[in-house]
């Protein structure tokens, strides 16, 4: 037998000269972070703590979120229902294999997501990462049609700046220019890009907008598995809140087509836009549907891959019969029993007034920004607020400017946008506007 190797700390540069590397050093020198150079990374800064909509750091500011940590935790940070939930869980078992197994927490998760989630979807499947729910959502699609005996149904039809997440499957229907993984395009499958829908929110839909869409139905529907869109509002793509008529189209043209649906609800789920999914501002329901980020009030990873009983039993017919996927940590007891806490949360309904209040908000005090010369456009929907300059901000420089001002936001290229926790105050929420407003007022 081996002997265990006690590891020296000398090799992971606890020690620099005989000193020792504080956390935010060693982290420079050896922790890689989202989109992140690891030759010159951008600063972190380390949290202590967060609580409600705040977060501590080490150097003892607190900061307002505006972020939610990535569109995630919606009830605020240490919420002690959360809390409760997941000491409970801990207690009892925090994870048993899936394979053979089941469990309360996933049993209560599903029965719960199967009431709220628009009509007709009646299988779920646990998935452990938003990517992963999508990855799930196309090897449906596709495995649906080839078991129809309709293999050549393999492509992917997609509105360009759509972002559906970091994995191969995910990164092809990404915007093939915005969408970040652009060095990847020659090894990805090749789908097919519609242009973005342009009618805004609240503008008269132009028919116009759905006419480019129909074409590539036209020529391209006998090799079309899946239609995949962000409803309503294109997230990490570029920030877009388009007209939910738009998202109709897209459900008529589906059906005309024979074509699945797949909404990718991984950020507007749980009541971000003002309703309880995307999909509710059109009234429609997707063939196959995949949630994420909030699903666990932002505690810990959880996805999950909605789809129709038609859908389910297509993937099941013929060969080989199963549905080939089965993540080590899917149905995680842990995450499931969180979730339950954060839907019984959802389920009391205080979101919808705390949504519809931060909307009034954000658009009487963001909108004050578009008479900034480096702002070229200001929108809100529910609890998202965007501001979009005329050129790339510098991300680094910003996020040390928020920190100073005891504000948390996280800007890409042309994007500074806020979407805080539902239960942030008026007076928190203001501190944050302002303090962009101030920023983008200086740049
Ligand atoms: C719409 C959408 N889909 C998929 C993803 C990927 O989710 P995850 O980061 O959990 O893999 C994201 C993440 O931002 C997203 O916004």
């Amino acid at each position: 037998m081996r002997d265990i190797v006690v590891v020296n700390p000398d090799h992971f540069s606890t020690f620099t000269n005989g000193y020792i590397l504080s956390n935010i050093e060693f982290d420079r020198q050896h922790i890689w972070h989202p989109y992140t150079s690891a030759i010159d990374p951008l600063p972190c800064y380390e949290v202590t703590g967060a609580k409600g909509a705040t977060i501590e750091l080490k150097n003892g500011k607190t900061l307002i979120d505006g972020m939610s940590s990535w569109w995630a935790a919606i009830h605020g940070y240490n919420h002690p229902v959360l809390n409760q939930a997941a000491k409970q869980q801990v207690d009892a078992f925090s994870h048993v294999m899936f394979g053979g197994l089941t469990h309360e927490p996933a049993v209560s998760l599903c029965r719960t997501l199967l009431t709220i989630a628009p009509e007709g979807l009646n299988r779920v499947f646990l998935a452990d990462s938003g990517s992963v729910s999508v990855e799930v959502a196309l090897k449906m699609a596709l495995q649906y049609w080839a078991c129809q005996g309709r293999k050549e149904k393999h492509k992917v039809l997609t509105p360009r700046n759509g972002y559906h997440g970091d994995t191969f499957a995910a990164m092809s229907v990404c915007d093939p220019i915005n969408g970040m993984h652009s060095l990847f395009s020659g090894v990805l499958n090749k789908q097919v890009f519609a242009p973005a829908p342009q009618t805004r929110f609240d503008q008269t839909f132009s028919e116009d907008d759905i006419l480019p869409l129909q074409e590539l139905f036209e020529r391209h529907h006998h090799e079309l598995a899946a239609l995949i869109i962000e409803p309503v509002v294109q997230g990490a793509g570029g920030m877009r809140i388009y007209h939910p008529e738009y998202l109709k189209r897209c459900r008529q043209l589906c059906d005309a087509y024979d074509v699945l649906l797949i909404c990718d609800e991984i950020a507007t789920g749980f009541g971000r836009t003002g309703k309880l999914f995307g999909c509710d501002h059109a009234q429609i329901s997707p063939d196959i549907m995949c949630l994420g980020k909030a699903l666990t009030g932002g505690y810990m990873t959880l996805a999950a891959t909605l789809c129709t009983e038609d859908v389910a039993q297509g993937v099941c017919q013929g060969d080989p019969g199963v549905f080939m996927h089965g993540p080590t940590f899917m149905g995680n007891p842990l995450a499931c029993a969180v979730a339950n806490a954060s839907l019984s949360i959802i389920g009391q309904g205080a979101w919808r007034n705390q949504v519809a209040a931060i909307e009034t908000q954000l658009k009487a005090e963001l909108t004050v920004c578009r008479s900034l010369s480096a702002v070229q456009d200001v929108r809100v929907l529910g609890a998202i607020g965007v501001v979009e300059t005329r050129s790339a901000v510098d991300v680094g420089r910003i996020q040390k400017q928020c920190v100073e001002k005891g504000i948390w936001i996280r800007p890409f290229g042309k994007l500074v946008y806020i979407m805080p926790p539902y239960i942030i105050t008026q007076e928190q929420l203001s501190t944050l506007t302002s303090g962009i407003y101030d920023i983008l007022a200086n740049l």
